[in-house]
């Protein structure tokens, strides 16, 4: 590099440093309306609560009542933890008296969370998965936080948060954090999908990567194959289809939110198909499935329930489940395929023998 490059370098570095994310969010609306401020400070916000959250796991192992269970039991059946807990009131602390969120919805919470001080300008929903990949957190592997914004429609006088059965469509913005060896914010309003890291000399997450694009087709594929028993047989085929071709190769985290991260950047697929025991499979739809189905569609990937784009899927109750298949366009219609040919395959047995 000659010297006539250095100061150009210098400001590049310097403007790339000030691209906070709440910076960044302004950008991509063109606009300082009050809505692109609100969804700026609501970005802010789920920084900040990233920010404790990743203090917090940073210190885990140095610090007393951080690690393991609580003893409880959460709104699925599954056992609490205690980084659960701690991540779901670091969410809610953030927003109380922000005057930006009404209304939050949480893994750990059986119901809504309403923050009625805040409703008559606070016109959003949160909802979230405080920790994603709970079982990580004991052992120091990466785990994440997903959330999702959705306009409160209606009065909601009842409480009942009947206007969040709807579809995935109607998220105004989406995205994930990781907590690994550094913590990543990935997020989208619609305008494609962009990360940040946490620069922690500076407490901010400074732009890494914009617009990013998840490959059409990538190598990795990432399921428990321990279920592989109580599949349904489209699925052991879309698996024995993998084991049979060369190009592919198995990536599993225990962690939902770092399967897909390394998804998005390097291609491939997701799944958590139903099972025998559980038709509609582990994931929740509207603070895990659905999120990252928007961001990985903005990110020119796709996610589907099997038969249908998960983005369509309306649940039946706020903690619905669905099967999830996410990831690279051509690798989710690859195990579409698969589930398309065995209906195919059972619609024709049902037939009446032409004797
Ligand atoms: P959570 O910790 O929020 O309950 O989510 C765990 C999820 C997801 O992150 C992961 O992909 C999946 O559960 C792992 O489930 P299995 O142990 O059944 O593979
Ligand atoms: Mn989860
Ligand atoms: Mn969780």
């Amino acid at each position: 590099m000659s010297d006539a490059d250095q100061p150009f370098v210098q400001e590049y570095a310097l403007d790339r440093d000030c691209t906070t994310l709440s910076r960044h969010v302004l950008q991509q609306l063109h606009s300082f309306s009050a809505e692109a401020q609100d969804l700026s400070a609501i970005m802010n916000r789920i920084a900040l609560a990233a920010k404790l959250i990743a203090r917090r796991l940073s210190r885990a192992g140095l610090m007393e009542g951080v690690l393991g269970f609580t003893g409880g039991v959460n709104v699925q059946g599954e056992s609490v933890k205690k980084m659960d807990v701690y991540a779901n009131e670091v969410f809610i602390s953030v927003f109380k008296q922000s005057g930006l969120v009404c209304r939050m919805a949480s893994e750990e919470m059986e119901d809504p969370y309403y923050i009625p001080e805040n409703c008559p300008i606070g016109r959003y929903t949160l909802l979230y998965d405080p920790i994603d990949g709970s079982s990580n957190v004991d052992i120091n592997l990466n785990v994440g936080s997903i959330f999702a914004i959705r306009q409160q429609e209606g009065s909601d006088e009842d409480g009942t948060a009947s206007d969040l059965l709807q579809n995935g469509r109607k998220q105004i913005a989406a995205g994930y954090v990781v907590y690994g060896p550094s913590t990543m914010l990935v997020y989208s309003i619609g305008t494609g999908v962009h990360a940040f890291v946490l620069d922690p000399s500076l407490g901010e997450f400074i732009l890494a990567s914009e617009n990013i694009r998840v490959p059409d087709h990538g190598p990795i594929y990432s399921v428990n194959e321990g279920n592989f028993w109580q599949w349904e047989e489209s699925i052991r085929n879309y698996i024995r289809y993998v084991h049979r071709h060369e190009g592919y190769t198995a990536r599993y985290g225990g962690a939902l939110v770092g399967d897909i991260h390394r998804i998005l950047f390097q291609g491939g697929v997701f799944l958590y198909p139903g099972t025998v025991k559980k038709p509609e499979g582990k994931l929740r739809l509207l603070y895990e499935s659905a999120p990252l189905a928007f961001l990985l569609e903005q990110a020119g990937g796709r996610a589907s329930a099997g038969t249908q784009d998960i983005l369509d899927v309306v649940p039946k109750a706020l903690h619905a489940r669905t099967p999830l298949i996410i990831g690279s366009k051509d690798d989710v219609s690859l195990v579409e395929s698969f589930i398309k040919e065995q209906s195919r395959e059972q619609t024709a047995n049902r037939q009446p023998s032409a004797v």
